[in-house]
């Protein structure tokens, strides 16, 4: 069957002569299990088609700096996870996507740490399938082009080599860790998507039934509203327990259950996904304070030229984060990384609609945006072609 769909994959790009098709490794790196323990300089070890790995997973106390190319990331806590975000300034996720570098929360983990006042909220959740973050950013401080609606990054890709190429995500709150924060399980199933001041990142739990489904990485145009539905509140750091979300597609009309498919071709608009997601239950919610949370990445400056980086950073940190906090956290938007759906605010705090400005990069967006109630706001810039993975 996988033969099959990937045979007439490339049938369908060798007609069309498509400029970005993308041979199919044999050895995808969904498939390969990883142990914490026995992890590989990189895990990669193609060099034709997108070229070699660009960072290494072997990551330690010598990879532990601001140029770091780890490309191991994890969701452990509120207080210890880690983004993929682009290794050099100014770049955007369709331009970078094959070398996104991980940027934790964290000192111990051989990577580069989320500079100070990137992080503008964030919720855990943790369901009986997966473990997911979402949450608000300055992205700039992340080497994102201010206003890049980003994409998504995944262990599929066009090619099967993952988005970034090799990239290795771990969690040590799974049940089979018992609490024991010193082991790790790999997740071959993750999806994260970064980009318009939002992210939201999910590992599942390959020993539950339903990882890759909880998982589907075949969504990339329509954001964190529809892959990652959720209430997360701007201004906010909090860990909350949840019900698994419907798989990403599926929903009920008239009593009769279907599964909607995003359109292969980025040219076809977005315009009528047939529903509107809902997030899933969530409870026992605990709040912290960010200051409580964060306490390595103080005066943590973007990577890049020191110099550079240290003026604009910590002085823009503390602006940064009294403007935005104290101007979200009157309205209640959701966090959903570009494909952000602006809620109405449900909470007692305030009514907003959209107070957060609409995530309208491109085209796509905009009609998107206009052909759907105002309340949600979609439309995670399909930029490149991961649409055509292999599930
Ligand atoms: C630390 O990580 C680097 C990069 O992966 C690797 O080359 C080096 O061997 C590691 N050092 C140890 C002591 O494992
Ligand atoms: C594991 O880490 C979490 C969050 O950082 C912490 O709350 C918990 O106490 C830790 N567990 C152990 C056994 O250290």
């Amino acid at each position: 069957m996988f033969t099959v769909a990937r045979f007439s994959l490339l049938v369908a790009a060798i007609i069309s002569g498509g400029v970005s098709a993308q041979s199919f490794v044999s050895d995808p790196l969904v498939d390969k299990v990883v142990p914490y323990t026995a992890i590989p300089y990189q895990v990669d070890i193609h060099t034709d088609g997108r070229g070699p790995q660009a960072g290494y997973n072997i990551c330690n106390s010598t990879t532990e700096n601001q140029d770091s190319m780890c490309q191991t990331g994890f969701i452990n806590h509120l207080d210890d996870f880690c983004l993929f975000a682009p290794p050099t300034p100014d770049s955007t996720i369709g331009d970078t996507e094959g070398i996104e570098v991980a940027w934790c929360t964290k000192k111990g983990h051989g990577t580069r740490l989320i500079p100070e006042g990137t992080l503008k909220g964030v919720q855990l959740i943790q369901s009986p399938g997966y473990i997911e973050i979402v949450g608000f950013i300055d992205q700039t401080k992340l080497n994102l082009q201010d206003g890049d609606y980003g994409g998504e990054l995944d262990s599929g890709g066009q090619d099967g080599r993952g988005n970034p190429i090799g990239g290795l995500m771990y969690s040590n709150a799974f049940p089979s860790n018992n609490g024991d924060n010193t082991t790790y399980q790999q997740g071959r199933h993750w999806t994260f998507f970064i980009g318009g001041n939002t992210f939201c990142a999910k590992i599942c739990d390959d020993t539950q039934p339903n990882a890759e489904g909880l998982c589907q990485h075949i969504y990339d145009r329509i954001g964190c509203a529809y892959n990652a539905p959720n209430n997360a509140p701007t201004g906010v750091f909090q860990v909350c327990q949840g019900a698994d979300m419907v798989p990403v597609g599926v929903y009920v009309s008239n009593g009769v259950t279907t599964t909607w498919t995003q359109p292969a071709e980025e040219t076809v608009p977005i315009s009528t996904i047939p529903y509107t997601p809902t997030p899933a239950a969530s409870s026992n919610c605990v709040t912290y304070t960010s200051a409580s949370l964060y306490t390595d990445l103080v005066a943590v400056s973007n990577s890049g030229s020191t110099a550079t980086t240290t003026a604009t950073g910590v002085s823009a940190t503390v602006t940064g984060q009294t403007t935005a906090t104290g101007a979200h956290t009157t309205a209640k938007s959701t966090a959903g990384a570009a494909g952000a759906s602006q809620t109405a605010g449900s909470g007692s705090s305030s009514t907003s609609t959209g107070t957060k400005p609409s995530n309208a990069a491109s085209a796509n967006v905009k009609a998107n945006a206009a052909a759907t109630a105002v309340s949600v706001v979609f439309g995670f810039v399909g930029i490149f072609v991961s649409v055509f993975v292999f599930a």
